[in-house]
């Protein structure tokens, strides 16, 4: 593919009145931002999802910050084209406006992105405009969020009474008016999700929230079926790449024990004649 410009939050804006649709992909290490970046895919997103799809963790509830800096450097060193969305991890962006500032900095210039994404609505909309009052770009997200998803009762679909699609609408204009340049709906029902896409004149990106939204994100690695503990209903497995990783670590093990890895051509030799003066 033909190496393009590097994106900006404002290519990603001028999408909504185009109509042409946002791709989006989780990345949390070189190979894989390596892999989305070239295949073209516009916003790579270092999810706080790096905690229970990379580290192992019950949840993204664990996530610290040095590890989603870890993380993000090492896509950002990846990355020509797409633009990088640093997540912000539980705990980094709620204790106060200083510390958001600080910790959203850390993301851009110690993790390379371009922008940052952190979750809530309207109770977080203060939060967003002293971020993006400081320079840096915020992408919002509403819906089902995994950080407070003990409060939401669980992982479940969200905006299906009148009064919670209401509020979700309230949401997605408080994010816009804070100065979010895309909001990611997450679980939000699709006819609620069209409603919100509506409502605001900023991308909506959804995961789990139908075809409406102006643009789709999933996780990496639900999508190609390396991740496979648990896989929402939501998401489209486009390979199973686990069971061919499986079968070659397998085929491995099985040709070291009968001798016949590594062959000839796999090995280093020695010239006859310094062989011989050993
Ligand atoms: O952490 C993540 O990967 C996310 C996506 C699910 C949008 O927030």
């Amino acid at each position: 593919m033909e190496q393009q410009a590097k994106l900006t939050v404002l290519d990603v804006r001028a999408r909504k009145s185009s109509g042409s649709m946002i791709t989006s992909l989780t990345a949390y290490d070189y190979p894989w931002a390596l892999l989305i970046d070239k295949a073209g895919i516009d916003i790579i997103l270092v999810g706080d999802s790096l905690g229970m799809v990379v580290l192992g963790y019950e949840d993204t509830v664990a996530v610290t910050m040095n590890e989603m800096v870890h993380h993000t450097r090492a896509v950002s060193r990846a990355v020509k084209r797409s633009l990088v969305v640093g997540d912000m991890p539980f705990g980094s962006y709620n204790s106060s406006f200083e510390k958001a500032v600080e910790n959203a900095t850390r993301l851009i210039k110690e993790g390379g992105a371009d922008s940052v994404k952190l979750e809530g609505g309207k109770n977080m909309a203060p939060v967003v405009e002293t971020i993006v009052k400081a320079g840096i770009p915020v992408q919002g997200h509403i819906g089902l969020t995994p950080q407070t998803v003990s409060a939401l009762g669980g992982y479940k679909a969200q905006g299906k009474s009148a009064e919670a699609a209401r509020a979700l609408i309230e949401d997605a204009r408080a994010l816009e008016d804070a100065g979010c340049f895309s909001i990611v709906l997450e679980a939000v029902t699709a006819q609620i999700a069209r409603m919100v896409t509506e409502a605001v004149s900023i991308p909506t990106i959804g995961i789990g929230s139908g075809i409406h939204c102006d643009g789709q994100v999933l996780v990496t690695h639900d999508m190609v079926g390396l991740f496979d503990r648990f896989t929402p209903k939501f998401v489209k497995q486009y390979a199973k790449i686990n069971e061919s990783i499986n079968q070659a670590i397998i085929s491995y093990k099985e040709d070291v024990e009968k001798r016949r890895f590594p062959g000839e051509k796999h090995a280093f030799n020695i010239k006859a004649d310094e062989l011989e003066k050993v």
